[in-house]
């Protein structure tokens, strides 16, 4: 007899679900985690309608006012549960190599012997929810299945969001089919009599990933990317195993779709690092000067690319929703991702209006008192006098893709799309020109591979300062960081031998600031700009100016209209100062020298070269 049998607690395994490895591993879970008992989630509407209510009913959830907000809920966070825990996160491969040093890494006897006892028990008192989902469309050749067991209805009700979850994974798994296993708990087992609280938790946390046997494990949190498990622990740092293995890319990129007025349509993929504008730049509206031009959005976090026999490479967004930063989206900024939180949206950690609203900073006109993330009555005053923030600064807004207007048709495509290019964009106040193109794979590898950026609020720790974020994957790079730029590499010289033409490679740089501090470029819908000049460069229409690290734009080259910006301006964003730039190389330096281990040759010996321009 099974320890759960032993207990009692049937596993209520719906007739449907026949694969005999994810039974025994559930049983197995069940064992462990000692649940109260074990929900299979189906994905219904029915289902998320009572999962909602019954998060309503125990405080975790408020319902906001349907007729200004439909649908719609907001949860509160624990104080101390507002981020992704990088300092907790762990690449657990069998060699410490493996994981490389920008990992934290344990070998995998010690971690399970660590994580055994917290598992034990921790359910007690709780539901286990099982949560079938597909990344990417259902039965894509480019998705993968998963299935994450957690003691949390708040990620049962937030995985139906952002992923195609349900009943319908369990059909294409079959008997025997692959899947990812994925465990989380709030690690807040209750005792009999306990009164439970809004938003359990646990001090302690760890995010555990085993790339060699594709698990997860999540203990402690609630929030985000430590407990929606599809999202960065799946889809980048398990996935990018996968990938390499395999001979695909899991990458942190928006992807979208550009129409030129012509209906000639490119697919762009940019990696950001995290809470830089991705989702703004995924759903741009073209700004006056581009009638006839259209953006629509694929992803706006995750891609996942793989190479298709005309030696072409196509992604596609293994999500089907958005988890995005609230704090500075507004009307102006992002029109369509307003629109997209008019109906059916959980937010998280953002403001409560006395008429049952939302509201966080950046979002228009402050109102006179609402209720800040914390539960504390908030007025403009108090912010004057305290600082308090009514909305937390990674508050998150969970929201299906089927809302955004500018959704691109092809966005649950399973063979997805062709991409044109690839933008690397750090958030940089000085040194980084607004946009440069590779003048090849390799230098644009060495671009992305040396992308730095200032912090911010996604992840705990201390914000605005530059750190690199290698391919914006600094925190999602499931093995080592420089088997990962081989990888990258690799893969441009096997798609050179297909004869196809390989993406362009592009950096970008958004944010550079003026003498007064404050920034230059308008960014937002004005990227367009920007954009339209890569799409000449494809079509050989704009010539660029070379320089040390590549090609960028004249003035000339971009379309101004529309636009009030001066050649001078365009000068301050623009400008190579050689005295920061031999600044930065030395930061690429100790980089390198960090990445030492396997740190492919061809990069170093593409800074040389930039070494010896920037000194000719
Ligand atoms: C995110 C992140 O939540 O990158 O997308 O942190
Ligand atoms: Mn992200």
């Amino acid at each position: 007899m099974n320890a759960p049998a032993m207990q009692g607690l049937a596993l209520n395994t719906p007739a449907y679900v026949k694969n005999a490895k994810l039974i025994a591993w559930v049983a197995d879970m069940v064992a462990l985690c000692k649940p109260e008992a074990v929900y299979w989630c189906d994905g219904s509407e029915e289902e998320y309608a009572r999962l909602c209510q019954q998060l309503v009913d125990a405080g975790t959830f408020k319902k906001l006012n349907p007729t200004k907000r439909p649908n719609s809920f907001l949860a509160c966070s624990d104080p101390s549960d507002v981020a992704r825990v990088e300092d907790r996160t762990y690449i657990c491969s069998a060699k410490k190599e493996d994981a490389g040093p920008t990992n934290n890494w344990m070998a995998p006897a010690e971690m399970r012997a660590t994580l055994h006892p917290l598992f034990d028990g921790c359910m007690k008192g709780r539901t286990l929810y099982v949560v079938p989902f597909s990344m990417g469309p259902l039965g894509s050749p480019i998705a993968h299945i998963g299935i994450e067991l957690s003691d949390s209805p708040y990620v049962a009700v937030n995985m139906k969001i952002m992923t195609r979850m349900g009943k319908a994974v369990f059909d294409v798994m079959g008997t025997d089919g692959e899947f990812v296993p994925c465990v989380h708990t709030v690690g807040a087992p209750l005792q009999a009599g306990q009164k439970d609280s809004a938003w359990p938790c646990n001090k302690t946390k760890y995010i555990v990933h085993y790339p060699e046997t594709r698990e997860i494990w999540s203990y402690g949190s609630g929030y985000g990317g430590n407990a929606l498990l599809g999202k960065k622990c799946f889809a980048l740092r398990i996935a990018s195993n996968m990938g390499r293995d395999q001979g695909w890319l899991a990458e942190h990129m928006l992807i979208l779709g550009v129409t030129n007025p012509q209906g000639k349509k490119y697919h762009v993929a940019a990696a950001f690092p995290s809470a830089c504008g991705k989702t703004n730049f995924a759903m741009l509206i073209p700004p006056a000067g581009f009638e006839g031009w259209k953006v629509t959005t694929i992803g706006d976090d995750i891609a996942w690319i793989k190479p298709a026999a005309d030696g072409r490479l196509y992604a596609i967004n293994p999500e089907a929703g958005y988890f995005g930063v609230a704090p500075g989206t507004n009307t102006l900024t992002n029109p369509n991702c307003m629109a997209s939180l008019d109906k059916n949206v959980i937010f998280t950690n953002v403001a409560l209006t006395d008429d049952g609203d939302v509201w966080w900073e950046g979002m228009g006109d402050a109102p006179a008192h609402c209720i800040d993330w914390q539960g504390k009555d908030w007025t403009p005053a108090i912010a004057k006098e305290t600082g308090a923030k009514a909305a937390h600064p990674n508050a998150r807004f969970t929201v299906a893709a089927v809302n955004n207007p500018a959704l691109d048709n092809a966005w649950d495509d399973p063979k997805g799309v062709a991409i044109d290019a690839f933008i690397f964009g750090g958030r940089r106040s000085t040194t980084v020109p607004l946009v440069t193109e590779a003048r090849n794979w390799v230098e644009g590898v060495y671009m992305a591979a040396t992308m730095g950026s200032e912090t911010t609020a996604a992840a705990t720790g201390a914000q605005g300062v530059v750190r690199r974020d290698p391919f914006a994957m600094l925190p999602f790079a499931g093995y080592n960081m420089s088997d990962y730029f081989q990888h990258w590499l690799n893969l441009g010289q096997q798609l050179t031998q297909s004869g196809a033409a390989l993406p362009r490679i592009y950096t970008t740089n958004w944010f550079r600031k003026g003498e007064d501090g404050k920034f230059v470029w308008p960014g937002y819908g004005e990227n367009m700009r920007v954009l339209k000049w890569m799409i000449d460069r494809i079509e050989g229409s704009a010539q660029g100016q070379e320089h040390i690290f590549g090609i960028s734009p004249s003035y000339e080259e971009l379309n101004w209209t529309g636009l009030n910006f001066t050649a001078d301006q365009f000068k301050t964003v623009t400008s190579i100062d050689k005295a920061a730039w031999q600044a930065e190389l030395k930061l690429h330096s100790e980089l390198f020298e960090q990445l030492a281990y396997h740190l492919p040759s061809a990069l170093t010996a593409t800074k040389a070269e930039l070494e010896k321009r920037l000194a000719a």
